[in-house]
Order: structure tokens, then sequence, then C-alpha cells
């Protein structure tokens, strides 16, 4: 078994899971390549923090027998719907059957309907739209007569709907909605106290009662429809049932909100943050509208459950338990155990020393409050069955004034030394983490030691929707996670001493700015950090210094801010006296990814974005990965985007390698007049020229004998061509046909001065080239022996009679700066 050591490229989600609703859903492809790594196949993988459940699903796809906890029920009903034996026509025709009772119910029909704006027949309204208690926008659903004239005849069954604002009777219903009696069940119980339902939502929400966050149409709807689910004698199609049930509660609560003007999608609403929320403008779904939209069509119970059988490639054998049954500690006979079950029971459930593989994602700190927000669903589901009451108080997580992060770190530690008890002794434990607080990293960090764990890699693994899309904050913290894989260990004694902490991270932070050789935005350089930071193995509980204060004391010293005109990721970080901390000078590191991105496109011809990021994630890991925006930009520079894929746009970037080429085939052959060995650069080698390789045509491919440190070496190495009498160098060249002019000047001060270097440019660089104001580069390029020479001078020489005073006599200084 090789280890995974380099982030993964996350993949698009299947159908199977993009119909249901949970907070930090993991992404499934990468989780499956790390269980089907770290599993052996008859071996056992397990997640107690399961959530939406997914990890046990991709356990499942690549054979492996996989157990799935959780505290919170919500995962054991998602399992048990997703194992359950699905019927379409079945599910049709009950959901069909609902539709239809409601549809025709009277109340319904009053709430739900309006006069249509075109033909004066009863219109249903999709949507209300309220401006604090004012109604102000209906969303209304063409009548069938009004839907078929607008599609001249076409008969697909969908829902067209228009925008209108709300008539006088529209307004008087809204009100008297309110004296709606609602007879069948529905949850009517005050909010759990907690810090998650403030006074302030109380109070705008409309009192202390859980039915209070729907309107009371909605509620006499949702409790309709959940009390004809509740008749269902199959227990299968109860649950596939109460899964559209289920998705269609959050959608209709108060708490939706109309999308932002300019979104386009004027009929549509989300629970988006992970709060309980109560905004002025709000965003009333007609639930049985919502309820079918969940039924059917794309991220749908229809379009899941479909997917399942042929996604997972078998119908999985689910074996449930609890405390009260006698099957808890079962290792056989199931593809999936699940189960409600606290982590700091587990052990009541699994052997010790069992389990080949873990791989979870803990609750981080109290970013998001699972039992809290999922009891919107819970509190209905417990009227079919008190399963669905969870245990709040078992909860992982800080919540303000409940738990601290002491009793959270306490829990987790316990939990964790569960874990270590039933983890088999070479079984390695991934743990996917991120909180940009440092506390609640160090309670992680602090708990993963004390309970016997070693950490063996931290691999930092963006989210690639920061790279593609253009959000707000792309360099926040939230589209990222930490992968911390561990082994167990005997008890580790964490380092608290404060100057060898203040020391290693301003260490590392050089490390990193000299690597990445570019000024560096602070997330970056943080992200790099914390990687390292995480297998230095230090208690940062006793620093009251957290690591931004630690650099920032250096501020003026080692580092220094400049301006960032070119993204909203703040100032750069770099170095005051960068020559003094870069010790073998590379190209900037956007070049190297820039040349990898090259390569790739002259590899492959076509290529995916996800095809670029591997490269990415693989070649320039943690503190070293790029902003992945930049990657975009750079395929847009060499590729044309078409049908999802790169295509290399070989025109132009081939142009510029031929003629890179060809002057250096050039200066090859002129040093063979002039006696020169030559050695050309392990990038440039295999280049076609005259029908065979550049490597054909020099006298050296490696500088093995020439050069011993083997560091110094490979960055030699990567010089265009060089110029040699017997061993020893004599002059270098860069061809800088159209990259950037530092990456020559960064590589060629691997070498001593006397050496004369040759940048060698097109005449029509000639003026960029001395318009370059930068200090530092004219500076380099004075004191590291550098001169330039034009293409047209390199064809004189090698048409002349040359010898080495004719190269010398082209080659040029920079001009005087005024
Ligand atoms: C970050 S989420 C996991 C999300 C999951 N990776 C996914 O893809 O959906 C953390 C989970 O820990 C669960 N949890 C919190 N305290 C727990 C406890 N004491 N025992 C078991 N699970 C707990 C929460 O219910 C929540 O589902």
């Amino acid at each position: 078994m090789t280890d995974i050591d380099f982030a993964l490229v996350e993949g698009p989600r299947p159908p199977l899971y993009t119909a249901m609703k949970y907070w930090g859903k993991k992404p499934h492809n990468i989780w499956r390549e790390y269980i089907d790594n770290y599993t052996p196949v008859d071996g056992v993988f397990l997640d107690p923090f399961a959530g939406s459940g997914i990890s046990g699903f991709e356990a499942v796809k690549v054979n492996r027998k996989a157990i799935t906890f959780d505290l919170n029920p919500l995962t054991s009903f998602f399992i048990e719907v997703y194992t359950s034996s699905f019927d379409f026509e079945k599910f049709k025709k009950a959901v069909k059957q609902i539709l239809s009772e409601v549809a025709n119910d009277e109340i319904y029909l009053k709430y739900f309907s309006t006069k249509s704006r075109i033909t004066e027949e009863l219109a249903i309204v999709q949507s209300f739209k309220w401006e604090n208690e004012s109604l102000y926008e209906l969303g209304i659903v063409y009548t069938d007569s009004e839907f078929l004239k607008e599609t001249k005849g076409s008969s697909t069954p969908c829902y067209q709907k228009y925008i209108s604002v709300p008539n006088s009777n529209d307004q008087k219903l809204a009100i008297e909605q309110n004296n709606i009696k609602i007879k069948t069940w529905f949850p009517d119980e005050p909010f759990i106290n907690s810090p998650s339902f403030s006074a302030n939502f109380i109070r705008c929400i409309g009192g202390n009662n859980f039915s209070n966050l729907w309107t009371k149409r909605n509620l006499y709807v949702l409790s309709k429809i959940f009390d004809l689910i509740k008749k269902v004698k199959d227990q299968d199609l109860q649950r596939q049932l109460l899964f559209g049930f289920v998705q269609t509660l959050h959608l209709t609560t108060k708490m939706s909100v109309p999308r932002r003007e300019g979104a386009n999608r004027q009929f549509s609403t989300s629970w988006g943050r992970s709060a309980y929320i109560c905004a002025s403008r709000k965003m009333e779904m007609n639930p049985l509208l919502v309820f079918e939209g969940n039924c059917f069509g794309k991220q749908s119970v229809e379009s899941c459950l479909k997917n399942a059988n042929g996604y997972l490639g078998k119908t999985p054998r689910a074996l449930r338990v609890s405390e009260s049954l006698k099957n808890k500690h079962k290792l056989s006979g199931f593809d999936l155990k699940y189960g409600i079950v606290d982590i700091n029971t587990i052990t009541d459930y699994i052997p010790d020393k069992s389990i080949d593989f873990i791989m979870t994602d803990p609750p981080y700190g109290g970013l998001v409050q699972y039992l809290d927000l999922s009891s919107i669903w819970l509190n209905w589901l417990k009227n079919l069955d008190s399963k669905y009451v969870p245990n709040y108080n078992a909860e992982i997580t800080i919540k303000k004034g409940v738990l601290d992060i002491d009793l959270y770190q306490q829990r987790f530690t316990n939990a964790l030394k569960n874990l270590r008890k039933v983890l088999k002794d070479d079984g390695k434990i991934v743990f996917t983490f991120h909180n940009k607080e440092i506390p609640i990293w160090n309670a992680f960090l602090k708990s993963i030691t004390l309970a016997g764990f070693k950490i063996e890699k931290v691999i930092h693994q963006q989210n690639r929707r920061t790279g593609e899309s253009n959000v707000a904050n792309p360099y926040g913290t939230s589209g990222t996670d930490f992968y911390i894989r561990c082994i167990k260990s005997p008890e580790v004694i964490l380092k608290t001493e404060k100057e060898e902490f203040e020391y290693f991270v301003i260490h590392k932070a050089i490390e990193i700015l000299a690597l990445r050789n570019e000024p560096t935005p602070f997330q970056f350089l943080f992200n790099g950090l914390l990687a390292e930071i995480s297998s230095g193995g230090f208690d940062l509980e006793n620093f009251d210094e957290n690591v931004k204060q630690i650099l920032h004391k250096n501020i003026g010293v080692i580092f220094k801010h400049t301006e960032n005109s070119s993204s909203k990721a703040g100032k750069f970080w770099w170095f005051v006296n960068p020559e003094e901390y870069i010790k073998y000078p590379d190209r900037q590191l956007s070049a190297r990814v820039e040349e990898s991105i090259i390569s790739l496109l002259r590899r492959r011809t076509s290529i995916t974005f996800d095809d670029a990021l591997a490269v990415i994630y693989k070649d320039y890991p943690n503190g070293l990965t790029p902003d992945l925006k930049s990657i975009t930009s750079m395929l847009q520079k060499h590729a044309i985007k078409s049908g999802g894929r790169w295509l290399y746009n070989a025109q132009v970037t081939e142009k510029a390698f031929t003629e890179h080429t060809a002057t250096i085939y050039k200066l090859i052959c002129i040093g063979g007049k002039l006696g020169f060995n030559s050695f050309v650069g392990k990038r440039e080698q295999p280049e076609p020229i005259k029908n065979k390789k550049l490597s054909d045509y020099c006298d050296l491919t490696s500088l093995q004998d020439v050069v011993e440190d083997c560091t110094v070496r490979k960055r030699i190495e990567m010089m265009d061509l060089i110029w040699l009498q017997r061993n020893d160098i004599k002059i270098i060249f860069e061809v800088e046909n159209s990259t950037n002019f530092t990456s020559g000047i960064q590589r060629g001060s691997n070498l001593p001065n006397n050496v004369l270097k040759i940048m060698v440019i097109p005449d029509k660089r000639e003026s960029e080239l001395n318009r370059i104001t930068d200090p530092l580069f004219r500076e380099s390029f004075k004191t590291h022996n550098w001169k330039y020479i034009l293409y047209s001078d390199v064809d004189k020489t090698l048409n002349s009679r040359a010898n080495v005073v004719t190269i010398n006599l082209f080659t040029k200084d920079l001009n005087e700066w005024k």
C-alpha cells in the first residue's frame, strides 16, 4: 500500500448525494480513494461521525465492509432510505395520491390560489414574497389553458410560472391564514433551550414555538402531507415519502429568503446558512409544489434512489444496531452496519482492534450545531418513532454558555481514545478538520496526541469551487480542509517552549515563502503553516500569541507587506531582503505552475480543469499550492474552452517553443565553432529540431561530473544552454522568447559571478527589457554578470566567422536607468 501524500481532486456529486441536505458533506470520490487505499479488501472501515452517510456508501462502492455511526438519528434515517427497496411506479402512485388529496383540499385551494392575471381562472400560487410584514410579490403557476397556449401545444408537464404583484384578495388571505385551524398533528412545542435559538430569533419568527417556523397555511399543508404519509403501511415506501417530506420542511419555512436580484432564480430559495436566521425578506413557498419537486425530477427522491443501486453496484445489506439489540458486536453478515451511536459508547458496538481504517470528519468546534439544526426534521420524525429524539446532551460541540472549549476537548479526547481501542495496531486514521481559530485547532491537535495518535502526514485540501468560481471570498477558510493522517503511538509529550514555537513558525514561514519565491497572500502562508505546526508536535495553548502575531512582530525585520492589486486576497507577504533567505533561487511559483500546465497541455492536447488540478496538487502541496483561480487564467492563456474541456491552443504557444528551440540550436552551433562543449537544459532536451531532438546536438546531457552539490546541480540543469570548456562552466544562456525576464536571472544566480550569463531575446523585446524599473532586477543583472543579446545578433554571429570576441561584441548591458 502506498500512502496518499498529496491533495486529490474533487469530482461532481452523483445524484445519490445531491438530494439530501446536510452540512459539511465531504467530497465523495476523495473519501472513496482513501477507503480503497487504506482498507484491505476483506477489512472493515469505520466512520463514527458519519453525518450524511456518504463515507459508508463509498465504502460499499469499493466492496469494503463499513460501520457508519452518528449521534444524529438523521444519519440512520438517510441510510434506511438509501438501502430501502425502491419501486418507482409504486412510489409515483403514492405521491400522486397525496398530491391529489391535498390539491383538492378546501383550505389549500383557498389559500394557495389566486385569480389568474391572464384569463381570470383560478391559478395556483407557487410562492409569496414578503418584506417585513407586507406581501409584495407572488409567483403564479400558469393554468392548463394558459400553459398550453404559451408552449404552442406542447404537453410536457412542467410548471411554467410568472411573477405578479398581489391583489387585494391575496393580501386579505395572507392575513386571514392566521386563523386556520389545523386538525392533523404538527410539532407544537417550544424551541429547545440553546443559543442556536436566540431571543432575537424567537421574537422575529413569531414566538417560542417550533411551529412558528412556518406560516399557518404552510404548516397546514405540511401537517396534512405528513398525516397522509403516516398512514402508508409499506415501511420502505413510507421512508421514501418521508425523505421527500423532510427535504420539503426546510425549504418552506419563514427562514427562506428570496434569492438576490440578478440570480435569475425568482422561483426558488434555499436554507443557505447553517443557523436559525430570521430576515426581513421572506419567501413563503407552496409546500405541496416543493414536495412534488423533491419527489420527482432533478435532485429528488426519484433521481437519487433510481441511481442508488447502479451507483453502488448492489443493494447494500444493512445492519442496524442499537443498545437493546443483541447484534451489537457483529462484524460479519453486513455491508453497512449503522446506528444512532454516541462515540463515547462505541466500544459497546465494535470489538477491540477490529477496525482496519478509520476516516472521519469530526465536529469542528461549534462551527455547525448539527443536532440543533436537525431538529427542524427530527421534531417531525419523532412523532413516528421515538428513536428520532436526539440526545442533545452527548453532542461534541462548543456552545456558548452550555459547552466550553475544555469540555469539547475532554469529550473529543475520550472519543479518540475509543477509536484508538477499536483500531488495529497497524491501522491508520485520517481526520478531516478545519477551523481558523487557533485555540480550536489546538484543542483538536492536543486530543489527537493525548489519545495516543501520532500525526504522520497533513495535507491541505482545497475545495475545487474556490478555484473555479468567482465567489466573494475565495480566500476564506471555509472551502478548505486539512486531511490529517495518524498512526497509533504511545503518549507523546507536547512541546510547550515559547521560543521554540516562535522559532519554528518563523523558520517555516521563511521556508514556505522562499520555496514559493514570490510575494504571497497571508492565507496561503497560513494554510501552509498550519499543516507544518500540526505535525510539529506543539501545544499552542500556552502561547498568548498566535501565528499571525508572531509573524507580524517580524515585519520590517524579516518580512514586509507589499500591495496586492491583482486579487482580493489582501496584502502580500514578502522578504525585506529576499537574497538572504532564498539560498537556491528557482523561478517564481506562478512561472513554475504555468510551465506545469503548458507541459500537461502539450502532452495531452485536451484536458479538464480537474486534470490540471490533479497535477498542481501533486507537484505543489500545502504551502506551495497556488491560488486556484490563477490556474483558470493560465488555461485561458494557453487553451480554448470547448465542451467542458480545455484544448491546447498550440498555434501561439508552439510558435514560441519553436523559436526558443531554434535559437538554442543556433547557439549550440556557434559554441561548437568556438570550441565550447554544450549542455542543453533538461526541459529543452526533448524538443524537436531538424528531425532530431535538441539533446542529439549537444555534448552533455547531464552535469553530474561538473557540479557536485545535487540541489545546485538540479537548478543549473534547468538553464536553457551552457557552454563549457572541459568541465568548466564558461557561459550560460537563457532564451527569453516570451517568458518572464526575472526567472532566468533567479536561476542564473546559482552560479558564481565570474561566469558570463547571457539573456537571449527577440529584437522586439529589447525596449521591454530596458524599461524594467525594478531596482532588484537591475541590481541582480549587474552583480551576477548578465548581458543580453538580440536574436538578430545571434544570426549575425552564426553567419560570420565567429570567435569568442564576436559573441562578446554583440552582447549588451542594460541601458542606464534614468
Ligand atoms: C462534520 S459532521 C460530519 C459530516 C459528514 N462527514 C458528511 O459528509 O456528511 C460531524 C458529525 O458529528 C456528529 N456528532 C457530534 N457529536 C457526536 C457524538 N458524541 N457521537 C457521534 N457523533 C457525533 C454530528 O451529528 C455530525 O453529523
